[in-house]
């Protein structure tokens, strides 16, 4: 057998008229007599193998003849230039080896309904729109980690297991814990505010879990967050941050997945058009454009997914709403000194309906604010008292927030759904597979 070098599908157009192996799996298949055209997937990418009868031998011709979709396959051959090839190359085939053949594949090329598809979401990955999704978060990912890291953030990983809630106490996941309880992490938050005062500029990022109840479109139980926090940042200073931060995100994707962007038919145009600087309306501002729009909103009142998605209507960037009433934020907020009724806390709305992407503010520095703040919370203080030293010794204006990785992958890859944003996604009916 002549020698074959061992390429991926991605670096195909560097061995034109080479002999290459290609290992992989049969992701679809034509025949016509004397042809197959074998459509092989690696993981990379995805070729066109065709193999002409003549040039094999029969019992190679007949098994891929016979062979399922799926069924992993080593294939030999010389590299071809196509036109028509969206990679511009396929394979001659030379030789076929089968690794192993694959049962009768439930997720053929016809449309399925998403409730089957998440049954079989371990199969489902395999498919060019789950990859197209999943490398989009990947560059999210990259691109968060690059933007702090190049900017002095530290890296704090903050515990997964919490003696205590930061984010309410209804959607608290409870597990044992040897002779106590605990709670899975509902965000890092309150560790950051302790890495923060150690080291300045810190940044979290890993899973957090939240016991949701509702069945939207926006909510897992399990979601990754991160979450940057800074010493000596007021309001202002957080909302700029998280302006250029967004821009970036946003923009390396535009940079860096033309490909995948096109496979989700996403409106590229709309993702370019995230620059600075955006839409900054207060909460009261906010509730009088629900009003003029005539949605009935009370103020005081939290926003829900309708009424962000109609105030969003109203701007082709995020807005980014501030002052929201105390009483319906997280008992860390700092109060406004210009009026104790509101929080100086700034929540991001995605463009297009997208939802909250970020949640932040200043937090109270202020220890008998704070114990106040505890208290009207109706949270145990014996389990805030490490957190209260932080007033206690060397209190400072600090500020920080936390974006929602799986919204910013359903706003940047425009799905109707965070259920594809995430690998194996967690929902208060899903915990399989
Ligand atoms: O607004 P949230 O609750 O803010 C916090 O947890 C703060 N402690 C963060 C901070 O200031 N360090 O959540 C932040 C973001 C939301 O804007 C949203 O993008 C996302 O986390 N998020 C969810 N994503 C998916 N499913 C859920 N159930 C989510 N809950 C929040
Ligand atoms: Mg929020």
């Amino acid at each position: 057998m002549p020698e074959y070098r061992q390429v991926y599908i991605s670096e195909i157009k560097n061995y034109e008229a080479q002999r290459v192996c290609l290992k992989g799996w049969l992701y679809n298949k034509r025949s016509s007599g004397k042809l197959h055209f074998l459509q092989l997937r690696d993981g990379t990418g995805i070729i066109q193998a065709v193999m002409f009868k003549g040039d094999v031998s029969e019992e190679v011709f007949a098994t891929a003849d016979r062979i399922a979709q799926e069924s992993s396959i080593e294939v030999y051959g010389i590299v071809k230039q196509d036109k028509r090839s969206p990679i511009g190359f396929e394979i001659g085939v030379e030789n076929l080896k089968l690794v192993s053949e694959a049962e009768e594949y439930p997720i053929t090329h016809k449309e399925h309904g998403v409730a089957f598809l998440l049954e079989n979401r371990h199969l489902w990955l395999r498919s060019p729109r789950q990859h197209a999704i999943l490398k989009i978060r990947h560059q999210i990912i990259k691109s968060i980690r690059d933007y702090l890291n190049n900017r002095g953030f530290l890296l704090i990983d903050s515990p997964i297991f919490t003696p205590a809630a930061c984010e309410g106490t209804t959607t608290l996941f409870e597990t044992g814990y040897f002779d106590e309880k605990a709670y899975l992490t509902q965000s890092g938050q309150l560790y950051n505010e302790a890495a923060a005062m150690a080291f300045g500029k810190v940044y979290c990022f890993g899973p957090t879990f939240r016991a949701e109840k509702s069945k939207t479109r926006r909510h897992l139980t399990e979601f990754w967050m991160v979450e940057p926090e800074m010493a000596y940042y007021d309001l202002n200073m957080n909302m700029d941050l998280a302006e250029d931060f967004v821009e970036n995100i946003v923009q390396s994707v535009v940079q860096n997945n033309t490909r995948e962007l096109e496979i989700l038919e996403r409106d590229v145009s709309k993702l370019e058009n995230i620059k600075k600087p955006f839409p900054r309306i207060t909460y009261t501002e906010a509730v009088e454009l629900l009003k003029s729009k005539g949605k009935e909103v009370q103020w005081g009142e939290d926003f829900g997914g309708d009424e962000e998605t109609v105030i969003s209507e109203s701007f082709d960037k995020p807005v980014m709403i501030h002052r929201y009433p105390a009483g319906c934020k997280a008992f860390y907020m700092k109060e406004d000194p210009k009026n104790p009724e509101l929080a100086l806390c700034v929540d991001v709305i995605g463009p297009e309906g997208y939802g909250e992407i970020i949640g932040g503010g200043q937090r109270e520095d202020d220890l008998d604010v704070l114990l106040k703040k505890i208290k009207e919370h109706n949270l145990p203080q014996e389990a805030f008292e490490w957190y209260l030293d932080l007033r206690r010794y060397g209190s400072v204006p600090h500020s920080g927030f936390g974006l929602g990785i799986e919204r910013t992958v359903g706003w940047l890859c425009g799905l109707h759904h965070v259920r594809e944003t995430i690998p194996f996604p967690r929902m208060m009916e899903r915990l399989r597979p």
